[in-house]
């Protein structure tokens, strides 16, 4: 394993973030499939954003197997359809290594895990146009007015810290938004992250851990695990101009239990 990068050891969950760049060297290390994705995005930031998700999610899995990022295989499943073409959660084939990654904005948060499986999600805050549009398909009733009660320059944050505990939720658990978020209800912005009800979910209820993580200035991010309390790391990660990972940045690595 590279030196620089540390092991997710049993029963733990890392979760790295990087700022999103586009370095021609990163996209050998995708396979044809993504490298195709990648070239359909038609906005210069969109690929930068999946090629740093994917570049980095290949390079910290590949580290953890010791084998070379091009090694590294994904088998994606969908729990609401039987569609023949590869989407859903992916997950890395042949290894107990959970995954996920996210990406918004300029930002992108990768998450491994060996206590459960893994739902990361990475949100740039919007403005309050969003919030008004957005929040009666995403909240329950008990957060809108949890939310209501916010003073007003707080609500888009606000929204956004929901928005991104939901999807993490919802990304761990493998449903994404075929299960209306609105269905959930996690714990008030300024309340540590938790989730407090889920209506008509199904079967099986592994119990969730939910826990924000600092993002960087203009995000918000979360993460969740399924299973048993399980320490989180965070990390920072960078790029330099020939496609070198620079982990972690000194200083900003910090631990906390979710
Ligand atoms: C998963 C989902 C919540 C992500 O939302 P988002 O905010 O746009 O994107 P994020 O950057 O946070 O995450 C994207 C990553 O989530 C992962 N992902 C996709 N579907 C997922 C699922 N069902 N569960 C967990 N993770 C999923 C992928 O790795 C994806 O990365 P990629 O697009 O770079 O390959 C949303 O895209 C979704 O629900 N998609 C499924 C809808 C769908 O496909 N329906 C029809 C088929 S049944």
């Amino acid at each position: 394993m590279s030196p620089d990068i540390p092991r997710v050891r049993a029963g733990e969950c890392h979760v790295w973030f990087a700022d999103a760049v586009h370095v021609p060297p990163l996209l050998e290390l995708l396979d044809d499939r993504e490298r195709a994705r990648h070239d359909a995005f038609v906005r210069a930031s969109d690929r930068a954003l999946y090629l740093t998700a994917h570049a980095l999610a290949r390079q910290l899995v590949a580290a953890q197997l010791g084998v070379r990022p091009t090694e590294v295989r994904y088998v994606q499943e969908c729990r609401h359809c039987d569609r023949p073409e590869p989407h859903g959660k992916p997950r890395v084939a042949g290894a107990d290594l959970e995954l996920s990654w996210s990406h918004s904005g300029g930002r992108v948060a990768v998450a491994l895990s060996l206590a459960g499986p893994v739902g990361v999600d990475i949100e740039e805050v919007a403005g309050e146009g969003k919030v008004a549009d957005l929040s009666a398909a995403v909240l329950s009733a008990v957060e809108r007015t949890e939310l209501e009660r916010l003073p007003a320059a707080e609500r888009a944050r606000g929204f956004i810290r929901y928005w991104a505990r939901k999807e993490a939720v919802l990304k761990a658990t493998g449903d994404g938004l075929m299960v209306e978020p609105s269905l959930l209800t996690v714990s008030a912005p300024d309340a540590p992250a938790a989730l407090l009800e889920w209506r008509e979910r199904a079967e099986p209820h592994l119990p969730v851990r939910l826990h924000d993580l600092d993002a960087g200035d203009g995000y918000r991010a979360a993460v969740a695990v399924l299973g048993t309390r399980c320490p989180v790391a965070r990390h920072e990660a960078g790029y330099g101009g020939d496609g070198t990972l620079r982990h972690p940045r000194r200083g900003v690595t910090t631990s906390a239990r979710c």
